[in-house]
């Protein structure tokens, strides 16, 4: 059986971009793959958090991991800052990682631009994410597509260790879904959505509630063709809510196109906020029976414990491939 990893900053609120671009798939392959599915705080510290913040927001997406239909029978549930092997094999990535490839991450680009005080740790984020993964022997990893480049790096890592230490990680597979790899702003539809952005009107929440979901999908940004056709250079915010539409419903592109041919984007965006509605609908429900809830603290301390078993074995023949510490000597 194949290994999946994947992991999501617990730095707000998700977005459905998150959801479909990562948590939803997350919840298919775990019927046939061993799973490790990470709530990554520490990344999340690589920019200012507000500690009681930080805190709600990682019981947050926990919820939301096992509300969207995570099983931990079938997977591992995780934080990452209770398994400290993720930054110990961390700080042993960096060691082999040049500051100019670090220098020419998209997201480290983006992140630092124009600002003044920035941390190292946004520099050298991408060696702790190749030790998140690294760690579980991990084969494919399902995200987003703008992770693709993180994960380039990741595979350069690894055959790097490889090469000059000791042949001891799988080198990992990206895997990007068909539809919805990357799902759009509302309001710039060349940008992509993303949790941190400050016009909220820009994202739709996934603990929106129906008011606020209709009302965004109704203000996003479209032409004046008055044409539902996916035409992603012309007609981006169309095309995005077309794509958020189809990723819903389960629909294909093609499908939609027939559906609304000669109808407007008033009738449009009516049905592709009930769409929204009616995938989110189930998720919070079952949030709101989670957050609270003694169920989750117990899945997390026995996915921190599973995680812990299987990242300490990796670490160990890092560390000796690498010849860090001492030669134990067996007991007599
Ligand atoms: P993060 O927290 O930014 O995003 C979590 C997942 O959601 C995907 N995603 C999107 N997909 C489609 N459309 C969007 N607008 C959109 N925005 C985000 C991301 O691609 C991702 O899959 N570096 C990672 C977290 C991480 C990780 C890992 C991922 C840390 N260690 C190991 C995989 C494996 C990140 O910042 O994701």
């Amino acid at each position: 059986m194949k290994t999946i990893f994947s992991g999501i900053q617990p730095s707000g609120t998700l977005t459905i971009g998150n959801y479909l671009g990562a948590m939803k798939h997350f919840v298919s392959l775990q019927h046939d793959h061993n799973c490790y599915f990470c709530i990554v705080d520490e990344h999340a510290i690589t920019v200012p958090q507000d500690r009681l913040k930080l805190r709600e927001n990682i019981r947050s997406l926990a919820a939301l991991y096992l509300a969207s239909g995570i099983d931990p029978e079938k997977s591992t549930l995780f934080i990452q800052s209770e398994v400290p092997a993720h930054t110990q094999l961390g700080w042993m990535m960096q060691s082999i990682s040049y500051i100019g490839e670090l220098e020419r991450m998209t997201q480290f680009k983006d992140k630092s631009d124009g600002k003044e005080a920035v941390s190292s740790s946004l520099l050298t984020y991408p060696p702790l994410m190749a030790a998140d993964i690294l760690l579980y022997k991990t084969d494919i990893v399902p995200v987003g597509d703008d992770q693709k480049q993180h994960l380039e790096l990741t595979r350069n890592l690894a055959q790097r260790f490889n090469n000059k230490f000791n042949d001891i990680f799988t080198v990992p597979e990206i895997s990007i879904p068909k539809v919805g790899a990357r799902i759009m702003s509302l309001q710039e539809p060349t940008k992509k959505m993303s949790k941190s952005d400050e016009n909220q009107k820009s994202s739709i929440f996934m603990l929106d509630d129906e008011k606020k979901i209709e009302k965004k999908i109704k203000s996003a940004v479209t032409d004046s063709e008055g044409i539902i056709k996916f035409d992603k250079e012309n007609k981006p915010g169309i095309s995005n809510l077309m794509t958020i539409h189809a990723s819903c419903t389960g629909e294909t592109i093609e499908q939609l196109e027939q559906r609304y041919e000669g109808k407007g984007y008033g009738e449009f965006k009516q049905d592709t906020a009930n769409a929204v509605i009616e995938a989110l609908k189930p998720i919070q429900e079952r949030y709101e029976e989670l957050i609270n809830s003694k169920e989750l603290d117990d899945i997390l301390d026995n996915g921190a414990e599973k995680a812990s078993f299987a990242a300490n074995k990796m670490l160990t023949k890092a560390k000796k491939a690498m010849g860090l510490g001492r030669v134990k000597k067996k007991k007599k």
